[in-house]
């Protein structure tokens, strides 16, 4: 049974992959909720994504960084925010094996502003309040072959800078209620792939390369495991465990599709081949390449979702097989959002190393 209605939402990250679907999801399926969209626009936001809802007056960007307490205070009085939706992170694990640094500051720091704001904010209002903490299966570090999925009960042990932080975010939120008796729910998902990802993660980017010829880069072996989970089935959860979690507790959320990522690899070949065929019509398996290992590179992930289906009612609706037919689909119609995103980060990168070069030296 349902015990909280969500009536102003802020959505932290919202214009990432999963926070752009999840306003999406939720501004087409509740007629009565505002959305507060407030998100720091780096390397992976982009308003590009939201085009469809920039005239809905039940939604506002606000471009602004969640370590910035005084405006994330602003918003929580300014919009009567009575629900927070945390995607906002970095959220690549090679970029944090390069630079762990904005992994620290964004993932930790500003979740605890975040935490924190709306702690004060809320006061004692906390009844009518939820925060939703988005996190993922990677905090649980690394499976053998044979071991059983992550529970809700799997000790944290996280092996990139990347896990790491947001095992501390977790922890950070666990606390808050534990200790303030804070409205916080936490869900840990697995990998998510569909519509206006990144073309840095391997899905995306391996249908981008196929297309432009480029290599399809293998790390190690191939044989590393995720399970993953279509992202509308997972924006479903989120809007579950909103109105139904159990405050203080985690969820587990995975697409019950375990796969080592060569044979990911492999449909997405097998996908192009059928519907964009290469002009030689060699299949696009041609173009994979073994490259060097992530370093500390986790073998396995694998998400045991009983406890939000047994006591939330929610399962995954998509199979790996209708979820990848879909995103191929969607990437091949949408060759104008992908060169258009391609376009954006170039400006933003320039933009970035300009300033770090020209400025003076001390
Ligand atoms: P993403 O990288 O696509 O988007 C992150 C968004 O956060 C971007 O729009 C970015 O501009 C914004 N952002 C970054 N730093 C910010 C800051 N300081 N203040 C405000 N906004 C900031 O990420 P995603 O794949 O959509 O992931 C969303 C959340 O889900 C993350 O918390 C991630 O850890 C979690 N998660 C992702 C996956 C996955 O497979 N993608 C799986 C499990 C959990
Ligand atoms: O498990 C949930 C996590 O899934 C999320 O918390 C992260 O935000 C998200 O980025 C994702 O992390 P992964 O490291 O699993 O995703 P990525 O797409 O980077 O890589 C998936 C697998 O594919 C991984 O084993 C590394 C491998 N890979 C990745 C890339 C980009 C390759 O073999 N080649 C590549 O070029």
């Amino acid at each position: 049974m349902d015990s909280f209605t969500p009536n102003n939402i802020l959505v932290t990250g919202g214009a990432g992959f999963i926070g752009s679907n999840f306003i999406r999801h939720l501004l087409s399926s509740n007629s009565d909720v505002t959305i507060t969209n407030l998100d720091a626009l780096t390397y992976a936001g982009s308003q590009l994504g939201l085009t469809s809802c920039a005239d809905n007056n039940r939604y506002e960007f606000a471009q602004g960084s969640i370590t910035d307490s005084s405006l994330v205070t602003t918003i929580l009085h300014n919009k009567e925010i009575d629900t927070i939706v945390h995607f906002a992170a970095e959220s690549h694990v090679d970029r944090s094996i390069t630079g762990p640094e904005a992994f620290i500051d964004t993932n930790i720091v500003g979740t605890f502003r975040l935490l924190d704001a709306a702690r004060t904010v809320w006061g004692d209002n906390l009844a009518s309040r939820r925060f939703l903490h988005v996190s993922t299966d990677e905090v649980y570090g690394t499976l053998s072959a044979t071991d059983p999925a992550f529970t809700e009960t799997t000790p944290f042990a996280p092996n990139s800078p990347y896990a790491a932080s947001k095992a501390s975010s977790d922890l950070l939120a666990r606390s808050y209620f534990h200790t303030y008796d804070f409205p916080v729910i936490t869900t840990n998902c697995s990998n998510n792939y569909g519509p206006f990802q990144f073309p840095e993660k391997l899905i995306p980017l391996m249908i981008v390369n196929a297309l432009a010829g480029k290599p399809l880069p293998i790390y190690g072996d191939g044989q590393q495991v995720r399970d993953w989970l279509y992202v509308d089935d997972h924006c479903a959860a989120i809007s579950r465990a909103i109105s139904a979690g159990e405050l203080g507790s985690t969820y587990n959320v995975g697409g019950n599709n375990e796969m080592p990522n060569m044979d990911i690899v492999h449909s997405i070949c097998d996908l192009l081949d059928e519907l964009q065929p290469r002009d030689d019509t060699k299949s696009y398996r041609e173009q994979i390449e073994f490259v060097e290992d992530r370093p500390g590179h986790d073998r396995r992930y694998a998400v045991d979702a009983s406890r939000i289906a047994n006591e939330l009612g929610w399962t995954p609706s998509e199979s790996f097989a209708t979820g990848i037919r879909k995103t191929v689909d969607w990437y091949l119609k949408n060759s104008e959002w992908l060169e258009a995103i391609k376009t954006e980060q170039h400006r933003k990168w320039l933009s970035e190393n300009y300033t770090k070069r020209s400025k003076p030296a001390a």
